[in-house]
């Protein structure tokens, strides 16, 4: 993301990526086939109330849209590979896991997590605001521990997460679902290097990634759809990394595997509608440090 972030809400700007992920999720919820169970995620968009409304399920999408259905099928398949992540890290017994960027994300809530695990959210602060009045008016309940870290990722999070609680002796599992484009490349290189000197051996690592997120935004099909969310993308996206995060994590000792959402569509056995898109050239790695 380049620029000031003051002008900007939930309805415009950063705040309405978060927003259609969210509602990403809410469509998924409704269908019967649905990969994922988030029952907190159409109330955001209820709450936001966007000036171009944002379909939460799926019999609202109309059947000559050939772009919100697949990019829900597509980000459902990205929060169920993510889920399946965090998973495998409390199955391997980290009890620390820190979301960077987690907008609207609700695993806290939704995830049957360890007791005695601790869930840090970190993302700008209006987004966190805007996600807790929401939340608070549900009455929802965490179900870990969880702790807000409301930092601009560019400015000094590592801080701001050590303040909240966040200790580096422990193996934590991160993610970074949905944020890389935001950020231009040497902010990418930052981040994965502040990850890997707070990790302790055992640490996991779950991270999005496009080889090519121009081209992502450069899409027609995304830049229609964009444009209907009233999304400015030449504002907002940074272009991502130029460098795969896959082999900047292995030369640091991390162990890495990365699939692309067509072998997520076939684990799990969602087929993406055969719309050719570029949104589909994201890399979904995983790695855990072995030191
Ligand atoms: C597409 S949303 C994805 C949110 C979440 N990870 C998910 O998948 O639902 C992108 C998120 O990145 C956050 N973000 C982008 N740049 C950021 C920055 N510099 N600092 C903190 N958060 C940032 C936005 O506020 C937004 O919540």
């Amino acid at each position: 993301m380049t620029g000031e972030q003051q002008d900007w809400d939930i309805v415009s700007g950063v705040g309405i990526t978060a927003l259609s992920v969210a509602a990403a999720r809410a469509v998924d919820t409704s269908r019967a086939d649905g990969l994922i169970r988030d029952p907190f995620a159409a109330a955001f968009v209820e709450a936001a109330s966007p000036p171009r409304p944002i379909p939460t399920r799926a019999d609202d999408i109309p059947a000559d849209d050939h772009t919100w259905g697949p990019l829900s099928r597509l980000l459902a398949l990205r929060s169920k590979f993510f889920d399946d992540y965090f998973f495998s890290a409390t199955a391997a017994g980290l009890r620390q896991v820190v979301i960077l960027a987690a907008g609207l994300d609700c695993r806290a809530f939704r995830l049957d997590w360890p007791s005695g695990t601790t869930v840090y959210e970190i993302d700008q602060p209006r987004v966190l605001e805007f996600k807790d009045q929401v939340l608070a008016g549900l009455g929802a309940r965490p179900a870990s521990a969880r702790r807000l870290v409301p930092v601009d990722l560019r400015d000094d999070w590592v801080t701001a997460l050590r303040g909240a609680g966040f200790d580096s002796a422990r193996p934590t599992a991160w993610l970074a679902e949905g944020l890389l484009p935001y950020l231009p490349d040497e902010a990418i290189t930052r981040l994965i290097d502040a990850i890997h000197e707070l990790s302790g051996p055992g640490s996991t690592v779950g991270i999005e990634h496009f080889d090519n997120a121009q081209a992502v935004f450069d899409d027609p099909k995304v830049a229609e759809g964009a444009d209907d969310r009233g999304i400015d993308t030449g504002a907002l996206f940074a272009g991502g990394s130029k460098k795969s995060p896959d082999e900047y994590l292995s030369s640091l000792g991390w162990r890495t595997t990365t699939e692309s959402i067509f072998e997520l569509s076939d684990r799990y056995e969602r087929p993406l509608g055969g719309v050719e898109s570029q949104l589909f050239g994201g890399r979904y790695i995983t790695g855990t440090l072995g030191r």
